[in-house]
Parts: structure tokens; sequence; C-alpha cells
């Protein structure tokens, strides 16, 4: 073990594969339906959506995957990113535990996201496509791939959920300064959205709901696709690139990690950050350490959610995927965390879950803003309300090392930094932001809408 604090690689040591975990299950994943056939899915039942590049990518078993030549050279604008030995937040716990946390927030949009915004313009570039939508919850997202449209030319439309839309008005900006157009969701542009806002003209909108939108508008126009900032098998790979950059991070560090921890919304970051080390596992390379998925307590998807099959989105316009998930019409609660309101989660990640290999938690808002505040006195980073999930258990981890008087190794992912989420931490400071009771009713009517599928 060093004494060093920061731990940095060199830009040729930027991966140039992406690890796809699909190749080292023990068990094959459930395969995607056909909501009409309740049959499995081929890749052309994707094509409208989706360009073939990706496509190929979601339904891979092939365990390495080359990153195209383009895409590196524009990883190299924040690739590799630094691993940090959280000294000052040990200290400030008086924790024996080793607390490390992997820094993303240092991309050009303030995130993971950019990892995979990046390969997804550049597929669609290559095979011609001229327009792309999307979704976004936090802004981080529509952010990325607005970046990442402008550098291949490609035009971009944004559906940013409705209370992200008003409490976030600069990342809308952000997105304009990339050339992107953004609409709050639910919008009159589309019939879905038309359809919400007749029924509910206050909705706070979802994640389910943007999807919807941005789905209908890529359907209907042979020159658009559409692009998904998490959850799907391909969007998690990309993020692979941060768990092999971290496994040489830490033969710098001379330490190894005991506990992984990651938030997961739709799970594309945890699963960048730790299928690589699952995967280690997997193989029988090492014995593994515990991975820990955190949620928020008032969208507790994994945590109450069944692994049933269900639809992506509020219209019910996507394919039937088997996840944890609380129902597709679930509308979550306005938490500040924009980017975990989303009813399902990636399946892969609830695979995972199912296996054993991933531990699931969920956590009040109020914890995830004290910790975010304590981890940003110690160690200058103001997190996203997102990672700040992540934050607090890792908090919760370091007090209980010090409670057993053990030192262990605890890996946070600190996947976004929250300076456009100032609003978030003013009414914390107001006091003005309160736990949500766990939605038992609301949930329980949305999985009450959940198909039913063949032997399920
Ligand atoms: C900073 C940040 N972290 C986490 C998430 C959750 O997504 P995922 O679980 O795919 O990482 C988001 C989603 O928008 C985000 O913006």
């Amino acid at each position: 073990m060093t004494d060093q604090t920061r731990f940095l690689l060199n830009e040729k040591d930027i991966p140039t594969t992406w690890y796809n975990i699909q190749a080292d299950l023990p068990e094959p994943m459930p395969p995607v339906l056909n909501p009409g056939t309740q049959q499995p899915i081929g890749p052309e039942d994707l094509a409208p959506l989706f360009p073939m590049g990706l496509i190929e990518q979601e339904v891979s078993t092939q365990r390495e995957i080359d990153i195209p030549g383009e895409v590196i050279d524009i990883y190299r604008l924040w690739r590799p990113t630094p691993l940090h030995r959280a000294r000052r937040l040990e200290k400030a716990l008086d924790t024996p535990a080793r607390i490390y946390y992997n820094y993303e927030g240092g991309s050009p949009s303030g995130s993971h996201k950019t990892n995979t915004s990046v390969p997804q313009a550049y597929y669609n570039k290559v095979e011609g496509v001229k327009r792309i939508t999307t979704e976004t919850g936090a802004g981080q997202w529509g952010s990325a791939l607005a970046m990442a449209c402008n550098f291949f030319g490609i035009d971009c439309k944004v559906f940013m959920v409705r209370v992200s839309f008003d409490q976030k008005p600069y990342r809308k900006a952000m997105m304009e300064m990339f050339g992107a157009e953004v609409f709050p969701s639910p919008s009159p542009e589309t019939a879905a959205g038309r359809a919400i806002l007749e029924k509910d003209p206050d909705t706070t909108g979802s994640l389910g709901i943007a999807i919807s939108e941005a789905v209908e508008l890529a359907a209907q126009d042979p020159d658009c696709r559409y692009a998904l900032g998490s959850v799907l098998n391909h969007v998690l790979m990309h993020q692979t690139v941060i768990g092999q950059e971290l496994i040489e991070k830490f033969k710098l560090a001379d330490d190894w990690p005991d506990i992984v921890i990651g938030c997961a919304g739709g799970g594309s970051n945890l699963a960048g950050f730790a299928f690589p080390l699952i995967g280690r596992k997997l193989r029988g390379e090492e014995k593994g350490a515990r991975i820990i998925a955190v949620e928020p307590a008032a969208c507790p998807t994994m945590t109450k959610g069944p692994h049933a099959y269900d639809f992506g989105d509020v219209a019910q316009m996507t394919p039937l995927v088997k996840m944890h998930t609380l129902g597709s019409g679930f509308v979550p609660p306005g938490i500040h965390a924009g980017g975990l309101r989303y009813h399902g989660m990636g399946p892969l990640i609830s695979h995972l879950v199912e296996l054993g290999e991933i531990e699931a938690v969920a956590i009040h808002q109020l914890e995830i803003f004290e910790a975010a505040t304590r981890f940003a006195r110690s160690e200058g980073i103001v997190p996203a309300p997102e990672p700040a999930h992540a934050l607090a258990i890792t908090i919760r981890e370091a007090l209980r090392c010090k409670e057993e008087g053990q030192s262990r190794a605890i890996l946070c992912n600190l996947c976004g930094h929250g300076h456009f989420d100032m609003q978030a931490y003013i009414d914390y400071f107001a006091g003005k932001l309160h736990d949500y009771e766990y939605p038992e009713e609301e949930i329980a009517m949305a999985l009450a809408g959940l198909p039913s599928v063949g032997s399920e």
C-alpha cells in the first residue's frame, strides 16, 4: 500500500476494448420478448430504433469488443479518470477503513454518461442516421448525448423529465449550447405526451414517460434513431472502460477493494465500474468483493420490485424485458436524484442481483444530502445527488469498520459532479427536503398492470 492520494494512468492506458459480461454469466440472460407474440425478438425488431452496430453489441456474447479508434480519440478528452484515496474523509470519520473513490465528474458534461454517448453517436453516424431522440432525467445524459451528437453532426432532440426541467435550467442551456432541442416531458410534441398531459396536466413526469416520447418520434422517422443513457446491455458495456481502468489504478495503489459501492438508476455506472471485477470472480480469477447497488427509498426498484417481464416505458411501446420493476406506470416522487427515478433496472444488473452477485440497498434522501455535504467538506468535490447515494452507504460501511475495528478497502463510484444540482443543495440547506415514505399503494397499482407472460 502506498501513501499516495491520487492514482493516475496515462492516455496510452485507455482500454481498447469494452468488456461484455454476457460472455461470463453462469446462466444466460432471459430473452427479450415481443409483447404481441411473447416470442423472443430478433435484431430486425430493434432496427427502427437503433443502428445495427449497437444491436449487435446488445445481443453479443463475445467477451471483448473493440472500441473504434474515433471513439478512443474522443475518450482522450477526459480518460483515463482518476482514482482517489479519500484520506481526509477517513480522518473526519475517524475510521480504520481505506476509502477510495473513482471520479467520473471530470468528463466534459460532468459524469460517466459521455462514455456511452460518444460510441452511440458514432455508430449512428456510421449508418447515416441524421437525427437522434432521447430522454433525460438528471440532465447529465441529455448533456452527454447533445455533446456527442454535436461532435458527429447529428441533430438531437431531448425529452427532459418535467421536474428536472424545472429544477435544472442550466442543464437545458448546456444541451442547447451543443445544438440540441430540449422539451419538458410530458410534452405536446407527441401523442404519448399529449395523452398524459390530458389526464394529469401537473405531472412531475418520469423517465418512463420521456422514453415513450423519444421512442415515438424515432419510430416514425426513417432518418431518426433513439438513444438510451442506461439500462440496455450495450450501454452498460460501454461503461466498462471505468472498471478496466480501475483494475490498473488499484495496482498502482497496491491495494484491492473489499466492498464496491455504486448508485443505480438503470445500472450503467455501477455496471461499468463493477462488471470487470465481477467478471474476474465469475472466471475464478479472484474471490471477489461485495458489490452494493444503492437506490432511493422513493423508487425502490431492486429492493421492492419483482423480477418480472415489463415494458421499459409508460406508453408500452418497447419490447418486454425481464428486470426488477415497480411497474411501467409508476411515477416516482420528485426527488432531486432525477437519474434514479426509473421504474425498472438494467436487465443485466437485475440478473446479477438474482444470482446473488450484487446486493441492493435503498436509502432516503436526507441521509444522502448529509453524506454529500460531509464528503464535500472533506474532499472538496460537490457530488451529484445520484452518486451521493453511493457515498452515504460508503460512509455507513466506513463507520461499521470503526465499530468493528476492521480496516476494509471501500470503493465508491463518484460518477458525476453536482455543479448543476445546486437547487437541490439550496433546498436541503433551507430544510425544505423531506424523506418520502415508500409509495406502497402507487407501486401496488402500477404492479397490477404488469403484463402477464407465459409461465411466469
Ligand atoms: C450522475 C448520474 N449518476 C447516476 C445516474 C443513474 O444512471 P445509471 O444507473 O445508469 O448510472 C445518472 C442518470 O442520469 C446520473 O446522471
